[in-house]
């Protein structure tokens, strides 16, 4: 019976650090209920069949509750659906989303945004790592670069997400 015990105990804690990331050809994977963010990390609650819930956690600006962000700064958006449960400014949501669309690999989630970045931003300098500067920095000097490297709508979603994401004051180190 202790045996038994331990055991539980062991896998419900593997489990609930199983950190996944939404991997999506589209910028934004489209659910019945929800808009999901690629690269959005959540953790595992149950396999699905061919599916599988996760939930995503952070934070909810009182001024549009629709949208969970990473942090609270509201830069990163990781989720937009009517169905977010607040509890003052944290949020939480879990969603059914298909097994195809998450990964445990972050590199893998995150890669054709880190390479659109690295092509459209290193053209005139070298490389400045995310790491470098903050969100807020980061929102700045995008838009002061933004002409000279002229990327579409759909790129500019994923350069700011990865630099975001990957800032100093962000909520992933660079893999
Ligand atoms: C067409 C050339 C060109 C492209 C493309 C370009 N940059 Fe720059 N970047 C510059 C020049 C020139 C400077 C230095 C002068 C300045 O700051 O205006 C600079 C400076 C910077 C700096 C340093 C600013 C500081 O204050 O230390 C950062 C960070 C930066 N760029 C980020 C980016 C990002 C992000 C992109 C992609 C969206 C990008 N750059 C694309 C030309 C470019």
């Amino acid at each position: 019976m202790k045996k038994i015990i331990l055991s539980l105990i062991v896998a419900a804690s593997a489990y609930a650090s199983t950190e996944l990331f939404v991997k999506s050809d589209e910028n934004i994977l489209k659910l019945k209920d929800a808009n999901v963010y690629f690269g959005s990390p959540a953790t595992l609650v149950k396999e699905k069949g061919k599916s599988k819930v996760v939930k995503f956690q952070g934070f909810i600006d009182p001024a549009n509750p629709s949208v969970i962000y990473a942090t609270k700064n509201y830069k990163l958006p990781l989720v937009e659906s009517k169905d977010i449960k607040a509890d003052g400014e944290k949020a939480s949501i879990e969603l059914e989303i298909p097994s195809q669309n998450l990964t445990a690999d972050q590199a893998l989630a995150w890669e054709d945004s880190g390479d659109i970045f690295y092509d459209k931003c290193t053209k005139c300098h070298g490389v400045h790592a995310p790491k470098e500067f903050d969100m807020l920095s980061w929102e700045g000097l995008y838009f002061s670069m933004k002409d000279r490297a002229q990327p579409t709508d759909n790129q500019e979603m994923q350069i700011l997400r990865y630099l975001y994401a990957h800032a100093s004051d962000g909520i992933l180190d660079e893999k």
